[in-house]
């Protein structure tokens, strides 16, 4: 049995905080959650009157918010106040891949986890129980663990007590809230069965018992890791298979669709697209190469890290081919991308292949004009760290010009977008992608006007009685 629950402080308003804690309001309306962040403008975005200008954007997302917000889900910046109040602290903040120092470019930055712990340390009272939803290295509980119980201030320090938990969280981006309702498998690792029992008595509310597994807490941490590592293995194996299809003349989508019969492989993550892109897959692979290598397994830490060596030369084939169907020049040519996040129905561009697509492009001179209907300039221009441009139309000439430039669109209803344009680049699955008119469009381009489909969403025939030329990726036939 574990001890009743009624106060919960989640640190850490993100991609995973926000919706996950939404969800759990939802469905416990008896608990008071508090979620808190550094970030003061990602809380007033939290509590935006407007949901459309919720920081996240996540389908079925504005729908809980307008349900429990103000309710028994709380977004501020009140970190002592809600720490203090809890018995329950979910750590959710960012771990990405650290950039300098011992174990760059491939271990977790555990800083913003370290903080958190002392913040916890000081300002927690009597019992907590400490969740990692974070996605953390193997073992990192210990070192929270011991942040705790080593960083208490105050004259009542030997009554705090601290019992540390491992929860990681599953949810994929564009149907998290989907997820969360409905989980594969809930994994709580710990060593504290009455902390553990806390924790699963909160699920139980809305999953079924035998989907909450109990661990040792470097199983679950090791488990969420590996969890990822496979994921996109498939794509990364998948994706090295769409090259062979491409000069053999088979197609990608038979190749899936006849593999993912099999019921040993099942037929999901076998869609070949520009390559896996997302905060977690390549730092979650990134810090698995570092934990063999820490331990001297070389052969393991290969074998994984080729999964994202593989990911980051594919991007660089598509950009390769766009460029050599184009006469192998695409020096001040205009090219429509469609498409900037890492995949549809968010506006999350963390590791989007279009960054380092667009970027390719723009080094080989292009002008780009690029869409995607969820995520804003600002951050384009921040992925890409160059400055977009009002409009290529009143420029004279760009012959000079060492790389391309772009402009932004945020609709593509007047087609005007596609004007003058050589060549359309698909590179995120936008529902809206799927019903162009390509007849229409093809009136605007500069033939023999290329469309390049890295996500394989347009009807090919479509595409071609316009009079365009297409490239599917994968598609050799
Ligand atoms: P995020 O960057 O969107 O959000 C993290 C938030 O934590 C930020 O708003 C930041 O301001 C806040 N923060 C950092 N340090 C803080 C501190 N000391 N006090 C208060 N707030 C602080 O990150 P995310 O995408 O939500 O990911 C969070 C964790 O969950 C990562 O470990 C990630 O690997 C994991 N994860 C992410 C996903 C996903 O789909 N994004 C899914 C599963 C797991
Ligand atoms: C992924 C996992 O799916 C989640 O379980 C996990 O919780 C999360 O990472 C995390 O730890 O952050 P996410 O990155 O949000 O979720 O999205 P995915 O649906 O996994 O897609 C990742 C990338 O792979 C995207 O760029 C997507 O377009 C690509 N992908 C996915 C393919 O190219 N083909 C597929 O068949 C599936």
């Amino acid at each position: 049995m574990g001890i009743s629950i009624k106060n919960i402080c989640c640190i850490g308003a993100g991609y995973v905080g926000g919706p996950t804690m939404a969800v759990m309001s939802l469905k416990c309306p008896n608990l008071i959650i508090n979620v808190v962040d550094v970030n003061k403008e990602r809380i007033d975005a939290w509590n935006s009157e407007d949901l459309s200008k919720l920081p996240i954007f996540e389908p079925g997302l504005e729908d809980i918010i307008k349900k429990t917000r103000g309710k028994n889900l709380f977004f501020s910046n009140k970190i002592k106040e809600s720490i203090e109040n809890a018995d329950m602290i979910f750590i959710s903040v960012n771990t990405p891949t650290k950039e300098k120092g011992l174990g760059a470019g491939k271990a977790s930055d555990l800083k913003w986890v370290e903080a958190c712990a002392r913040e916890v340390s000081r300002f927690a009272k009597g019992y907590s129980i400490v969740v990692e939803k974070s996605t953390l290295p193997v073992r990192t509980a210990e070192v929270i663990q011991k942040i705790l119980y080593t960083s208490r201030k105050n004259s009542n320090k030997e009554k705090k007590i601290f019992k540390v938990l491992s929860n990681p969280e599953f949810l994929a981006e564009g149907t998290a809230i989907n997820d969360l309702l409905n989980p594969d498998r809930v994994l709580i690792g710990g060593d504290d069965e009455q902390a553990m029992s806390s924790l699963r008595g909160i699920y139980k509310e809305w999953v079924a018992e035998e989907k909450i597994l109990f661990t040792n807490i470097w199983s679950s941490e090791l488990a969420k890791l590996t969890s990822n590592a496979f994921l996109a293995q498939r794509i990364s194996s998948i994706n090295s298979i769409s090259a062979i299809c491409e000069v053999t003349g088979a197609d990608v989508r038979e190749v899936s669709r006849a593999i993912g019969k099999d019921s040993r492989i099942g037929s999901r993550f076998l869609d070949s697209g520009p390559g896996f892109g997302g905060s977690c897959f390549k730092k979650d692979i990134l810090n698995l190469v570092y934990l063999a290598e820490y331990f001297g397994l070389s052969e393991v830490a290969n074998f994984w890290e080729s999964i994202v060596k593989i990911n980051a030369w594919h991007q660089k084939r598509i950009s390769e081919i766009v460029v050599k169907k184009l006469f192998g020049t695409v020096a001040n040519k205009k090219l429509v991308i469609l498409g900037f996040a890492f995949k549809s129905n968010t506006n999350d561009t963390r590791e989007s292949a279009a960054i380092s697509i667009c970027k390719n492009l723009l080094n080989e001179g292009a002008n780009l004009v690029i869409h995607d209907p969820k995520v804003s300039v600002s951050q384009i221009e921040n992925d890409l760290k160059i400055k977009p441009i009002k409009s290529f139309d009143n420029k004279k000439s760009y012959l000079n010009e060492k790389s391309g430039e772009w402009e932004y669109r945020p609709h593509i209803n007047n087609l005007e977008i596609f004007k003058n344009a050589y060549a359309i680049v698909i590179l995120t699955e936008w529902e809206d992608f799927r019903k162009l008119n390509w007849r229409e469009i093809s009136k605007n381009m500069v033939p023999p006007a290329w469309v390049f489909d890295s996500r394989s969403i347009v009807n090919p025939e479509e595409v071609k009685d316009a009079g365009l030329s297409l490239w599917r990726l994968g598609d050799g036939t």
